[in-house]
């Protein structure tokens, strides 16, 4: 009798631990989704989709988040590597990739560009280490360029900021941009606010996308030559004169080989504190200092840096904006194997290319 009754306890706990389990895993695997729930307040451009590898690859972004978690442990810097490799693929000719080919017999790619030259090259492996790993899974089906979107947005979310989707169904592009024109197109360290709200807003991104993205500074290295013209010859009075002084010990001469953190105060964690750094003039280079002095940018600032959900909120908004910036899609451009260069043509294709720019042309 005892037994029985003992044996009734003993099913019902176990009952009721399964249902605790179940529904645990049934909340976390909400959560999950409600974090990846596409935000419906940012238009998706034509030719892009929420879902757009679903049937074709439907794994696609676990491969590639579970990766990125290896390689992070190993190296976090590479999380800002990526971050700012997606950024000067989508400011050069849209985000079709062109950033990742290598120069070809047409010339140097854009990867010799003066700002280019900082990107560091073991991010560049990654990309293309993923792109096998996706390839081995899904065949040839998903695009350099979508690859390196979500691996920028799981760059920022493994460094512990805001999860968001990602609309996809980027083509990769054929040609890369000149060194010229990729100079001519990234904002330089030195632009001040006026001159960063016009680039911006010729690309469509207004003067709250510009605080936010700006706010990518919150992880991530710059080299001495970056910012030391704001400490040699003379120091630039807008900085706070200890930070100037540590930057000085860092960077002895003004072309020191030497690296400095972006975010002083949590150099590898995605967070708000880039704009605290910004309160306190601790911002290392004029393009994010000058968002602290200008009227416009202001209080904008102050208002991501007493408040890192707004933040959060608006840089994933305008992450989503920026990564649509002049997609290739539909049949235009390729699908790369591999994203350094694009694929070898067949000697009919390229008679095929040459006949049609030839009819095009009379
Ligand atoms: C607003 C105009 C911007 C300017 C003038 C600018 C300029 C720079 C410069 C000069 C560096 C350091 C290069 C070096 O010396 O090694 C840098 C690093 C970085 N930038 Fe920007 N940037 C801008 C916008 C952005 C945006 C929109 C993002 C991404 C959302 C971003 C993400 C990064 C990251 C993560 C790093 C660190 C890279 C690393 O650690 O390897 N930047 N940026």
């Amino acid at each position: 009798m005892a037994k029985t009754y003992s044996t009734r306890v003993l099913t019902f706990l176990m009952l009721i631990s399964l249902m605790v389990v179940t529904l645990n895993l049934l909340s976390m695997a909400e959560a999950q989704n409600k974090k990846k729930a596409p935000r419906k307040d940012v238009p998706v451009v034509q030719g892009l989709s929420w879902s757009f590898y679903q049937k074709a690859c439907p794994k696609v972004e676990n491969i590639i988040r579970k990766e990125l978690k290896k390689v992070f442990k190993r190296d976090i810097g590479l999380a800002a590597a990526i971050l700012r490799i997606h950024f000067h693929d989508c400011f050069v000719q849209g985000c079709e990739a062109s950033v990742l080919l290598a120069g070809s017999a047409s010339g140097p790619g854009e990867q010799s560009s003066i700002p280019n030259l900082t990107l560091r090259q073991a991010a560049f492996v990654v990309i293309n280490n993923l792109r096998a790993l996706v390839q081995r899974k899904c065949g040839q089906v998903v695009s350099c360029s979508d690859i390196l979107a979500l691996a920028a947005r799981d760059s920022v979310v493994l460094s512990g900021g805001p999860e968001y989707a990602v609309p996809l169904g980027r083509r990769d592009s054929l040609a890369f941009a000149t060194p010229e024109n990729t100079l001519a197109n990234l904002p330089p360290p030195f632009a001040n606010a006026s001159a960063l709200i016009k680039d911006f807003a010729d690309r469509n991104l207004n003067v709250t996308d510009l605080v936010a993205l700006s706010g990518g500074h919150t992880i991530g290295i710059a080299h001495c030559p970056s910012f030391t013209d704001r400490l040699y010859p003379n120091q630039d009075p807008t900085m706070n004169k200890f930070f100037a002084n540590s930057l000085k010990t860092t960077c002895p001469t003004a072309n020191s080989s030497n690296t400095q953190v972006l975010d002083i105060r949590s150099p590898d964690v995605f967070d708000n504190k880039y704009y605290v750094d910004l309160m306190n003039r601790q911002g290392l280079f004029t393009s994010d200092q000058d968002l602290f002095v200008d009227k416009r940018t202001r209080g904008i600032v102050e208002s991501f840096a007493i408040d890192q959900n707004l933040f959060f909120d608006h840089f994933t908004v305008a992450m989503i904006k920026m990564s649509q910036m002049n997609v290739l899609t539909g049949t235009q451009g390729e699908i790369r194997s591999n994203c350094s260069a694009r694929n070898t043509r067949s000697f009919m294709s390229v008679l095929e290319e040459d006949i049609e720019e030839a009819i095009t042309i009379l």
